[in-house]
């Protein structure tokens, strides 16, 4: 079996880590027992490009028990859980090309030996496989029945090729899944972001200004935890309903070159370019921390902070200190690479059961559906989601209530008013 990895003695942690794991994906053990008496993905050749975490390793057992025949690789070149990739080898036979750490161009050969497995169908967290597929070797896509994305940043890629028309092949977008955003882009980010920056930095959050680039999902997730660790949150947003939801979530919000001059921790979760920039590099207080969980490390415009800085030095494991011509020092943590993953483990495997459940069942849906799905982004099927929901609260052992008959009457009429 051919493979990239780091250290295939590294095995033994991993699969420890990916059973613990596994014992907080309820939702993802039932698909996989089905899968194993089902086989919907027999002979099927499916391509990843995720985390290499314990959850996704989840995740790839699952597809396997479903008889698909896998290949994986990162989708970030510091998010890989080397012992899980080990543990992937070693235990479960599933070639993996994922180094912790990698170059960009052992990122990009890693991604071209996920696609030498000659994918029937891809899952991709931020669209590489795709994007690669159609500007690199477009003599593939018409081997490819579908792909499922997992990422906001991903499926806004996406949506911009199928409204091109450039779409070569019919993608699902997970991340729309109500199951998948509601909760692993807020709980999870929430969560993960600050395990992240803790991880790396150690700094109390109590009393601290936290400035929140972006008020979507992630955005809402993180604010949300940082206050509930006392610290004085201020979103930035360039959308006026977000603006106005974060004001009445009782946010201080303003221009980031306002908030650039009185933040303690800035993190980045916007999806877009340049979101912090040399000049708000130029007014950050001595000491100001800053970070990026969106998916791409082009949040924070580092090349700008780089040209700034007199001398440069990693103080910490993740935290690089820049100091500045005036002598105020900044610490850029984790490269401007997602600080969830690169610092810490990524989102809770609890949270990702639902995201990953959402995969597998698309994945599923897309074999079954082949022969009818256009190229064009699909959304995930509304019953889908429902299942997921239903079968998460089963695990968690909530009851949720039924509507009376009189109820149901009610509502399904349009008869009755005052
Ligand atoms: N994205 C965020 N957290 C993750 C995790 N734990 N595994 C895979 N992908 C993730």
């Amino acid at each position: 079996m051919n493979y990239d990895i780091k250290d295939i003695n590294l095995a033994a942690k991993g699969k420890l880590r990916i059973e613990w794991a596994e014992m907080q994906m309820p939702v993802l053990r039932l698909i996989k027992a089905r899968f194993e008496k089902e086989k919907p993905l027999a002979g099927i050749r499916l391509s990843a490009c995720l985390h290499v975490t314990t959850e996704t390793a989840n995740l790839m057992r699952t597809l396997q028990a479903g008889g698909a025949d896998l290949a994986l690789c990162a989708s970030n070149p510091l998010s890989t859980q080397d012992d899980v990739a080990a543990s992937l080898v070693k235990d479960y036979e599933i070639p993996v090309f994922a180094i912790k750490g990698e170059d960009n161009d052992t990122y990009y050969k890693h991604l071209d030996a996920g696609l030498d497995h000659m994918p029937q169908v891809t899952m991709d967290d931020g669209a590489d496989v795709i994007s690669t597929i159609h500007a690199k070797r477009p003599e593939q896509a018409a081997g490819v029945l579908g792909g499922t994305e997992e990422t906001t940043t991903g499926v806004i890629r996406l949506r911009s090729m199928a409204r091109d028309n450039v779409l070569k092949y019919p993608v699902v977008a997970v991340n729309d899944a109500m199951t998948k955003h509601l909760f692993d882009n807020r709980y999870g980010t929430g969560q993960s972001t600050l395990d992240g920056i803790l991880r790396a930095t150690n700094v109390l959050l109590a009393g601290k200004t936290l400035v929140v680039c972006g008020y979507g999902w992630c955005g809402r997730g993180l604010a949300m935890r940082a206050e509930g660790a006392g610290a004085n949150v201020i979103i930035i947003e360039v959308d006026p309903l977000k603006g106005l939801e974060a004001t009445m979530d009782g946010y201080r919000v303003m221009p980031i070159a306002d908030a650039a001059k009185i933040g303690d921790i800035f993190i980045t979760v916007t999806g877009d370019l340049n979101v912090i920039r040399g000049e708000h590099f130029a007014v950050m207080k001595d000491g100001a921390i800053f970070c990026n969980s969106g998916h791409f490390d082009a949040e924070i415009e580092i090349s700008a902070l780089k040209e700034m800085a007199k001398s440069t030095r990693t103080i910490r494991d993740f935290t690089d200190e820049y100091v500045m011509a005036d002598g105020r020092r900044l610490y850029l943590l984790g490269e401007g690479r997602l600080i969830n993953l690169a610092a810490a483990e990524g989102h809770p495997a609890s949270v990702m059961d639902m995201s990953f459940a959402n995969q597998a069942l698309a994945a599923e849906y897309i074999v079954k559906n082949a022969a009818s799905l256009e190229n064009t982004v699909y959304p995930m099927p509304d019953d889908l989601d429902q299942q997921v929901a239903r079968l998460k609260l089963d695990a968690m052992g909530i009851r949720i209530d039924t509507l009376t008959p009189e109820q149901e009457e009610y509502l399904n009429s349009w008869k009755m008013g005052t």
